[in-house]
């Protein structure tokens, strides 16, 4: 890469401003400068290992046969949904994500069978309802959407609108922000309500033992839409 002060300001871009962003506007800015860098220097450098992570609570803990369309939010660059597909070949998976920058990554993603690993790709803002073509999916993956800045626990009820009764949602949330905005609240809500059942929270770490955020966790939300919801 030619070393431009441009270059120079997207190589640097990392956590510090990924938390320090606040509205909507502010993550499709962040994320139209970090599109071309993110794989190569963050999660390269940084030793990310969140889209696989969640990938594998997905693939180890949904085995109910009748899963066979998902949406990616927050699709981002389409780690994640380069990893599940590797896991499941079958799944058809559609992505949703504020950033078109970041989606035109994600659309060069292929399978090991050299197809698209994504069917549809949405430039959405999830803190709004949302309305794909292909909705309600059987289930719904989310990774690194749920953090600081981006989106709070209020958003659940737009990602779940998009599930069928009785499918399943697996969504990672930065633990600080889990606690700072009381997830725990609206997951109850939640299941009060009987919009939500069967959850587990299971934890996993976002980056590999080499990285010097090894330490950092999240939370994995894994719950059934309710079958009368
Ligand atoms: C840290 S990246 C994670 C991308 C990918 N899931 C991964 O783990 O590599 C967060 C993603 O959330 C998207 N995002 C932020 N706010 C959003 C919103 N309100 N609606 C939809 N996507 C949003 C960003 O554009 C970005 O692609």
């Amino acid at each position: 890469m030619v070393d431009t002060p441009d270059s120079r300001a997207s190589q640097s871009l990392g956590l510090e401003e990924a938390y320090s962003v606040k509205t909507p506007d502010d993550n499709r800015r962040l994320y139209a400068k970090w599109a071309a860098t993110y794989e190569s220097v963050f999660v390269a450098t940084q030793k990310y290992r969140y889209p696989q992570a969640i990938s594998e609570v997905f693939h180890n803990v949904i085995t109910s046969a009748d899963i066979s369309s998902i949406v990616d939010i927050g699709t981002g660059t389409g780690l994640t949904g380069m990893y599940l597909s590797s896991l499941r070949p079958n799944l058809v998976i559609d992505g949703i994500d504020i950033s078109p920058e970041m989606l035109t990554k994600a659309q060069d993603k292929k399978r090991q069978n050299g197809s698209s690993v994504y069917q549809l790709l949405l430039e959405q803002d999830m803190s709004k309802r949302a309305s794909t073509p292909n909705s309600p999916y059987d289930a719904l993956i989310c990774s690194g959407t749920f953090t600081h800045g981006h989106l709070g626990p209020e958003a659940i009820d737009n990602l779940i609108a998009l599930v069928r009764p009785n499918g399943w949602c697996v969504i990672g949330v930065n633990n600080e922000h889990f606690e700072a905005r009381e997830f725990d609240k609206k997951l109850n809500q939640l299941i009060e309500t009987n919009k939500i059942a069967d959850l587990q929270i299971l934890k996993i770490q976002v980056y590999e033992p080499e990285s010097t955020h090894y330490g950092d966790q999240a939370r994995v939300l894994v719950f059934r839409i309710e079958s009368d919801f």
